[in-house]
C-alpha cells in the first residue's frame, strides 16, 4: 500500500467508526477582504477544543492502521480529495477538516475571482452546503451573485448567508436586515429555498460559535449551530430504486453479484427490477453485505445484489425499480461549465463520462450562454473557459440518467478531450430530449456491399487535407482522372465548392469549420454508401474533426492524405491572391496565417508537393488506393 493508500484507510476507518455523527461537506464562498479567512481560521481555531476528544480517538485509529498521528489532517484532506478525484477533476482546492461532538465537516475553500469558477464549482460540487460571505459594509457584490449561481447550478441547496463585519456597522440591524433581503430575493430567482442569514464578526467572534451580545435584536443560529444542523442528506426524493452498478463481483461460476451504493429509493429481495439501458427485467434475489444479507437496501447503502435470472450487466449500468425506473437517452438539455483554455465548439466530439460509464458526445447547439455575474441569457456559438452556456448534447449511445435536481448521482458529467484526455467540462442535466426519439434504422435490401459489386469497386473515403493553395484539389483533380480512366465510379467534394451549396452558411471561425468538416464528412460517409470512391478535398484544419471523419468510416475505408506543403510554398504561390488579402487583414482566420492548422499525426500518406510532381503524386495516391 502506498502512504495514500493508507491515509484513505484511515479515513475510511475514521468515518466508519463514527457513523452516527454524520459528515457536512461545505463550500466557503467570497473573497479574502470579506473575511473569508479569517472565518475558516476563527472556525478551526474555536472548534478545535470540541474537537480535542475526537482527535484522540482518531489518533488511535491512525495508529492501529499504521499511520502516523501527525498525518491526520493530511489524511482527512485527502478524503476531500477523493471525491474530486472521483468527478476526474484535479483542481486546486484547499480541504479543510474540523469537527464537533456533533459533526465532522470539511470545507473547501475556494478563490474568489472569476478566473477560479473552476476551482469553485469543484468544491460546489460535492457540497451539502455553502457559506456565502458578505461585507456588511458592502452589500452583495457581483461575486456573490456568481457564487450563488454556481452553487445553485451544482445542486446546492442550504445556504449560509454570512453578513460579516457587523462590529464595522455598528452591529446596525437595520443593515443586516437589508442585505438578508436582497439575499433571499436573489436566491430565489436561482432556487436556491433554503436561505439562513447571520449576522456576524468573523474577527470579533459575535454568532460564530456563540451567541453574540453585540446583536440583541437577532435570535436565530450561530454559524456552528447552522453547520450542525443543516440537513446532509438530498430531500426524500420520489424517485423509485436506483443502483448504479460500480463492478460486477463474480468470485465464482455460482455467485454473480451487481455491487454499488443505493441512490435513491429502497429494495427487497423478491422486488422486480430492470437493468439500464438493456432493459431486461428480473427480480433481486439477495442483498449481500460484508456483515451478511439485508431484508432491506436504501439510499446511501453499499450493497451486492443477485437476480433471479442471468441478465448480462456491467459497470455503469443502472439497476432500477421496474415500476419507476430511470430515463434512457441518447439526447440531453444541459447547463455546461466550460473548463479549458480551448473553447468549446458545437458539432466536435468529446467523451462524456456519467457514473462510471464513458460515451462519445457532442453538443449539438448552445442554446445561449449564461452571464455567471447576472444570469443574463447571451447568444454564443461557442464557450470560452469559465463560461456557462445551456446547451444541447447528443450521446452515441443511450445512456440511464435523472435529471440533476432530482439526482446529483445520476444528473452530472464531465466532458473530456479525446486528444488530450484533459477534463474540459462538468454539466449537469436538464431533461431529455425527444427529438430523434422513436427514428429506428430502416432495413434496405440493396446494401453498401450490393451497391459496390454493381460498380465492381471497393468504396473509399479519401481525405485530403493540408493548406489552402497546398495542391489538394489539383491532385484530387488528377488521382479522379485517372480512376476514371479506369472505369471506377467516383465523387469530388471540394470545400470551395460545396462552400456554394450545401455549406454557404457556413464561415472560417472555429465553429464554422468544424460544422464545415461534420457536414462533409457525413456526406462522404453517404457517397461511399452509396458504392462510390469519394475524395475529399477540404483543408480540414483541426486533428479533432478529421478523427471524427475517419470514425464514421469502417477499418481501411478511410484514408488521408497530408498534402504537406510549407506555409511559405503555399504563400508564394498564391494561385488564389488569398494569401496577399490575409496578409492586408482583408481576411480574417485565414488558416496558417491567424488561424491554425493542426499537422495531421497518422496520415496514411504525406505527399511532398515541393519534391515530387502533381502527377506523380496522383499516382501514389492510385497506388495506395487499389493496394
Ligand atoms: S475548412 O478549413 O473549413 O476545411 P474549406 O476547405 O472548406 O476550409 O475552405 C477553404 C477554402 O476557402 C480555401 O481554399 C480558400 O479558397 C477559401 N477561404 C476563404 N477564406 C478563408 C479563410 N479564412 N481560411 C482559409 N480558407 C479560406
Amino acid at each position: 500500500m502506498t502512504r495514500f493508500d493508507d491515509a484513505a484507510a484511515t479515513v475510511a476507518a475514521y468515518l466508519a467508526d463514527h457513523e452516527s455523527r454524520g459528515l457536512l461537506r461545505f463550500i466557503t464562498c467570497g473573497s479574502v477582504d470579506d473575511g473569508k479567512s479569517t472565518l475558516i481560521g476563527r472556525l478551526l481555531h474555536d472548534t478545535r477544543g470540541l474537537f480535542e476528544d475526537q482527535l484522540s480517538a482518531l489518533e488511535k485509529d491512525s495508529r492501529r492502521h499504521g499511520t502516523q498521528g501527525e498525518r491526520i489532517d493530511y489524511a482527512l484532506l485527502l478524503d476531500g480529495l477523493e471525491a474530486e478525484r472521483e468527478q476526474g477533476i484535479t483542481i486546486d482546492v484547499a480541504y479543510r477538516f474540523f469537527s464537533t461532538a456533533k459533526r465532522k465537516f470539511i470545507v473547501a475553500d475556494c478563490p474568489g475571482h472569476e478566473q477560479y469558477t473552476r476551482n469553485m464549482a469543484t468544491g460546489a460540487s460535492t457540497a451539502d452546503a455553502a457559506v456565502v460571505l458578505v461585507d456588511a459594509r458592502k452589500g452583495l457584490l457581483t461575486q456573490t451573485r456568481r457564487h450563488s449561481y454556481i452553487c445553485s447550478l451544482l445542486g446546492i441547496r442550504h445556504v449560509l448567508l454570512a453578513v460579516n463585519k457587523m462590529d464595522l456597522v455598528g452591529y446596525d440591524q437595520a443593515t443586516f436586515d437589508a442585505i438578508a433581503r436582497d439575499y433571499r430575493e436573489l436566491a430565489t430567482s436561482l432556487g436556491i429555498d433554503n436561505v439562513t442569514a447571520v449576522p456576524l464578526s468573523a474577527l470579533e467572534g459575535d454568532n460564530l460559535i456563540e451567541r453574540s451580545p453585540n446583536t440583541p435584536w437577532y435570535g436565530g443560529a450561530t454559524l456552528l449551530e447552522f453547520l450542525e444542523t443543516v440537513p446532509v442528506d438530498a430531500p426524500a426524493s420520489d424517485l423509485g430504486f436506483r443502483l448504479p452498478v460500480q463492478w460486477v463481483n463474480r468470485p465464482n461460476q455460482d455467485f454473480r453479484g451487481f455491487a454499488g451504493t443505493v441512490t435513491a429509493g429502497a429494495i427487497k429481495p423478491g422486488d422486480e427490477v430492470v437493468a439500464l439501458p438493456s432493459g431486461r427485467r428480473s427480480k433481486v434475489a439477495r442483498i449481500v453485505t460484508a456483515e451478511g444479507d439485508l431484508d432491506v437496501a436504501t439510499r446511501g447503502q453499499a450493497v451486492t445484489l443477485t437476480l433471479a435470472d442471468e441478465l448480462d450487466i456491467s459497470r455503469g449500468d443502472v439497476i432500477a425499480d421496474a415500476h419507476d425506473p430511470a430515463e434512457v437517452s441518447d439526447q440531453f438539455a444541459a447547463h455546461v461549465l466550460w473548463l479549458d483554455a480551448h473553447p468549446l465548439l458545437p458539432g466536435r466530439p468529446y467523451w462524456l463520462k456519467i457514473g462510471s460509464r464513458e460515451v462519445g458526445a457532442s453538443v449539438t447547439e448552445i442554446k445561449h450562454k449564461v452571464d455567471v455575474n447576472t444570469q443574463e441569457a447571451l447568444a454564443a456559438k461557442h464557450l470560452e473557459m469559465n463560461e456557462v452556456g445551456y446547451c444541447n448534447l447528443y450521446l452515441d449511445t443511450p445512456v440511464p440518467f435523472e435529471a440533476y435536481r432530482d439526482s446529483r448521482e445520476l444528473g452530472a458529467f464531465i466532458l473530456i478531450d479525446r486528444q488530450t484526455n484533459a477534463t474540459v467540462a462538468a454539466g449537469t442535466i436538464d431533461f431529455a430530449l425527444r427529438r430523434a426519439a422513436n427514428i429506428p434504422w430502416q432495413h434496405v435490401d440493396v446494401d453498401k456491399q450490393a451497391r459496390a459489386r454493381l460498380k465492381g469497386q471497393t468504396p473509399r473515403c479519401v481525405w485530403f487535407t493540408g493548406l489552402s493553395g497546398s495542391g489538394k484539389s489539383t491532385i484530387a483533380n488528377l488521382v479522379e482522372k485517372r480512376l476514371a480512366a479506369m472505369g471506377l465510379h467516383t465523387y469530388i467534394l471540394d470545400g470551395d465548392n460545396v462552400r456554394h451549396g450545401l455549406n454557404k452558411d457556413l464561415g472560417f471561425t472555429a465553429e464554422d469549420r468544424v460544422e464545415n468538416i461534420r457536414r462533409v464528412a457525413e456526406v462522404a460517409k453517404l457517397m461511399t454508401d452509396a458504392g462510390l470512391i469519394v475524395l475529399v478535398s477540404f483543408i480540414s484544419p483541426f486533428r479533432s474533426e478529421r478523427r471524427l471523419a475517419r470514425e464514421l468510416f469502417d477499418d481501411g475505408e478511410f484514408i488521408e492524405v497530408f498534402v504537406d506543403t510549407p506555409l511559405d510554398v503555399a504563400e508564394s504561390r498564391d494561385v488564389k491572391g488569398l494569401y496577399a488579402k490575409a496578409r492586408a487583414g482583408k481576411i480574417p482566420n485565414f488558416t496558417g496565417i491567424d488561424s491554425p492548422y493542426e499537422v495531421p499525426e497518422n496520415a496514411e500518406l504525406v505527399l511532398d508537393t515541393v519534391g515530387e510532381s502533381a502527377e506523380a503524386l496522383a499516382a501514389r495516391v492510385v497506388d495506395a488506393l487499389l493496394r
